[in-house]
């Protein structure tokens, strides 16, 4: 089983018992927990705000080989002791969200020293003493390279054609971009996603919790109520709606700055997670490029759009690198009224999105609830087309 981190009962393709399993219902629930259940949104979104010391020998440990891991846990060092760094800069950097050494490491000189305030000389430096810490950015040979991916997990949607398109599964450690038009299913998929991520490892989940930056106010905490009773009756165990709701941590953003500044907050709280039992293994944006298209309009605007968006990209993808998460992002589509063959629709975010998002899905709708999604794009499977169903009780063949 290439995905075995933070399983505690390595089950096979079986249910546990209602009464082991850790995120099964323990007992009826009472009014009292029934009124806190409604709540759950509202108490994620207060966990967010919580702020965590960061330690940098944790950061890697989900994906570095064993080697390198013990290396960094003998030779643990903070920011602050990286040359270049005082104590004023530590702290702009940790404001701006480079809270690591290997957030560091992995940084742009440009990107550094706009957000710290400091000349482009001294983030090179900085960068380059980061990457010595961190033993990142060198050549890796294939065999350490085989290693890593070795970690990489894969989420199941519990639908098999598509499952089975991607590989088994969505894959972490990459970002998934699906596209379509209004009602394709994009919002549907992070809801099943969000539920699916907690399950254990056998049942196609990866025992985490997850983040959700919401741009356009649509989670809805009862359609994941109905997606859990969904997956009760499938794997005949009585899950508990309300403890999948606590592991669901979502946060509104209000425009494209708002949503860009929650990915440092996003990073604080899976820090905080890293060594619980739930650790964060899904990161959601829904939508990513909405803001994005309503704020930057016109010709004249679209450098600077690309330009904050790629930088989004980035955060994005370091995030699903350090944490071993996977990230789900969705993006609408634009008509081509000059297009008159073939699918008068292409997905917005340009070429820079095209080229960040490691699998690219198109989804489009079918008869009733028969939904469709085709692999346009990815690094090692073959392109495809699946068909699966939206139904009340979640996503199903
Ligand atoms: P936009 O965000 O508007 O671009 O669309 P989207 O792609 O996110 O669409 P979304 O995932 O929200 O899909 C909405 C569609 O899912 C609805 O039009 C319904 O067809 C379907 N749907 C949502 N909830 C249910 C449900 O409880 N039962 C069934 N059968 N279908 C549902
Ligand atoms: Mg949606």
């Amino acid at each position: 089983m290439p995905y075995t981190h933070d399983s505690p009962i390595p089950i096979a393709n079986h249910a546990p018992p209602a009464h082991t399993h850790p995120i099964a219902r323990p007992q009826p629930m009472d009014a009292t927990d029934s009124s806190k259940a409604k709540s759950g949104v509202g108490d994620a979104m207060v966990h967010f705000q919580f702020h965590f010391h960061f330690h940098p020998a944790h950061a890697k440990r989900l994906i570095l080989p064993q080697r390198q891991f013990d290396l960094i846990t003998m030779n643990e060092i903070s920011i602050e002791e990286l040359p270049g760094i005082g104590p004023a800069t530590a702290e702009k950097l940790k404001d701006a969200g480079f809270n690591s050494i290997e957030a560091i490491a992995v940084a742009s000189p440009s990107e550094l020293a706009g957000t710290a305030e400091i000349g482009e000389s001294t983030a090179v430096k900085i960068i380059a003493a980061a990457r010595t810490s961190a033993d990142v950015g060198g050549f890796e040979t294939g065999d350490a390279i085989l290693e890593r991916r070795k970690e990489i997990g894969k989420l199941k949607l519990g639908c098999t054609e598509v499952d089975n398109m991607m590989g088994g599964g969505f894959e972490t450690q990459a970002i998934t971009e699906v596209y379509g038009e209004f009602g394709s299913g994009k919002t549907q998929i992070a809801h099943q996603l969000a539920v699916n991520v907690q399950l254990p490892v056998g049942m196609g989940g990866l025992y985490g919790s997850v983040i959700i930056i919401d741009t356009e106010n649509t989670f809805r905490p009862d359609r994941i109520t109905s997606m859990v009773e969904g997956a009760s009756k499938r794997y005949e165990t009585e899950y508990d709606p309300e403890e999948f709701l606590k592991n669901i941590h979502v946060a509104r953003a209000y425009n494209s700055n708002h949503q860009i500044l929650l990915m440092d907050t996003a990073s604080e709280l899976a820090d905080s997670l890293r060594d619980t039992d739930k650790p964060v293994r899904l990161l959601i944006v829904d939508s990513l490029t909405a803001h994005f298209r309503a704020e930057y309009v016109g010709r004249g605007t679209l450098a600077d759009r690309q330009q904050k968006l790629n930088k989004h990209l980035h955060a994005l993808m370091r995030f699903g690198d350090l944490h071993n998460a996977m990230v789900f992002v969705t993006n609408q589509v634009m008509s081509k009224p000059d297009a008159f063959f073939g699918d008068p629709t292409k997905p917005i975010g340009g070429h820079i999105l095209g080229h960040t998002s490691t699998f690219r899905l198109y989804l489009r709708k079918s008869k009733g609830d028969k939904r469709v999604a085709k692999l346009v794009d990815s690094p090692n499977l073959p392109d495809g087309e699946a068909l699966y169903t939206v139904t009340p009780e979640g996503l199903f063949d």
